[in-house]
């Protein structure tokens, strides 16, 4: 396996260029998801006397980071991507960008980093509804998962920032997170003989503000979650999904419409959706429409990726659901009603084996990471 070979040799740097274009869609159209329903139904009906698959893994999770990252190809199932460009000094700026991730004296009082919010084990999110940032602060929304960014288009539940690099430097001035000014960490950053290094290795005109951003996105850019039992099945690679599990994909495709919003590979179409998750609860948050103030985004958030779902409870902007089968229980109800619902989300008349069934396909949905311990990765 591949990813043992990562464990084996984390001293070797290496980064196979598999790259399709930048301009290439890496999204399923809705035509290509219809056609793919109906092959999918056939195979799963012939896929019912297969052998049950056991569950994967173990939760133990160490401080695998610090090995070198090192990727081979795109996982299985996902767009065929390349992280690094081809450019010599990529790899120097992933590792630099993975230190500054989990560096927390990039916080005003030291007490947070990147990691705090986004926990690897966690898929790259964090298990409050809330999070509590610097000096205990608690902060707005829900932290989603950071895997397959470098696929995203858009950043934030409200889409208020577009490339991963003019995120990268937003936490760190935010009262909430990290509470600092880049002037600061950019200073903090000269001070310390290890990052001047690193940044002059990395870049060409050492520590400035883009490039602290720069090394933070191409770190994140790397973070990709693929070969999940569903991909390992879609892709006959002769893996068997449990009946319930086959089932539950069959209603994501079918008569649950969930594909309609979490679209194609990376399981998002990376747009916005009113689905009334917590409308009209106080404090008020209004989504896309505070960000745009068109009428027609209040309520909307942008739909989160399906992949690694297990791992990053509680969901939903606000962290408000709890668990999968209470996100389940709330589209069979149709969301919350409200003036400005999406005509997708109306009430799916599951039956109780069904909504165990979607639970079952959005648990498999778990991938395997360059990240995982070995022992995780068989
Ligand atoms: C105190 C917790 C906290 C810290 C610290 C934090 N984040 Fe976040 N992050 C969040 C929350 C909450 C959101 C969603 C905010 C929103 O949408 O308004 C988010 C959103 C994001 C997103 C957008 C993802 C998407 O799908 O839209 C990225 C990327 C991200 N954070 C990266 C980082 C990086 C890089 C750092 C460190 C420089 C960092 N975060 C530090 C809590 C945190
Ligand atoms: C109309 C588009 C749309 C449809 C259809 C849809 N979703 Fe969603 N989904 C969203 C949006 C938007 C959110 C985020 C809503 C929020 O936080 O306010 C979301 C959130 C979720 C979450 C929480 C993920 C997280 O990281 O917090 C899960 C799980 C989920 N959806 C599963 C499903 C399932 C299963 C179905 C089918 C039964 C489905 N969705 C149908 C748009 C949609």
């Amino acid at each position: 396996m591949f990813f043992k070979q990562i464990f084996g040799s984390a001293s070797v740097v290496f980064i196979y260029l598999t790259c399709v274009g930048a301009s290439q869609s890496v999204w399923c159209t809705q035509e290509e998801n219809k056609t793919k329903a109906s092959e999918r139904q056939a195979d799963i009906q012939s896929a019912d006397n297969r052998q049950p698959a056991t569950e994967s893994g173990d939760d133990d999770f160490q401080d695998f980071m610090k090995a070198n990252l090192r990727i081979e190809k795109t996982p299985r199932g996902l767009p065929k991507i390349d992280p690094t460009g081809d450019d010599t000094q990529a790899m120097e700026r992933i590792n630099l960008g993975r230190r500054l991730f989990f560096d927390k004296n990039l916080s005003a009082d030291q007490s947070t980093s990147c990691a705090t919010c986004h926990q690897p084990q966690l898929g790259f999110s964090n298990a409050e509804a809330k999070p509590t940032g610097v000096a205990g602060k608690i902060g707005r929304r829900n932290p989603p998962t950071l895997v397959n960014r470098a696929y995203g288009k858009i950043n934030f539940w409200d889409g208020r920032v577009e490339t991963l690099e003019d995120q990268a430097l937003e936490p760190i001035e935010n009262p909430l997170e990290f509470g600092n000014t880049i002037e600061n960490v950019l200073e903090l950053l000269r001070q310390d003989e290890n990052y001047v290094t690193a940044f002059a290795n990395a870049f060409d005109d050492g520590i400035t503000r883009r490039n602290l951003a720069a090394a933070i996105a191409s770190f994140e850019r790397t973070l990709l979650s693929g070969d999940s039992r569903i991909d390992r099945f879609v892709t006959a690679e002769g893996l068997t999904l449990t009946k319930s599990e086959r089932q539950g994909l069959w209603i994501y495709e079918s008569k649950g419409g969930c594909w309609k919003c979490h679209t194609g590979k990376t399981y998002t179409d990376e747009s916005f959706h009113n689905t009334g998750v917590s409308w009209g609860v106080e404090p008020l948050d209004l989504g896309r429409y505070e960000f745009s103030k068109s009428d027609e985004h209040k309520g909307q958030f942008k739909t989160p990726t399906l992949r690694d779902v297990a791992l990053t409870a509680p969901y939903m902007h606000d962290g408000s659901i709890r668990t999968l089968e209470e996100v389940i229980e709330f589209y069979d109800r149709g969301g919350t009603p409200n003036p400005h619902l999406d005509h997708r989300i109306k009430p799916l008349e599951l039956s109780a084996k069904e909504k165990g069934d979607l639970v079952a396909f959005l648990k498999a949905l778990t991938g395997r990471h360059s990240w995982d311990p070995p022992e995780n990765s068989n």
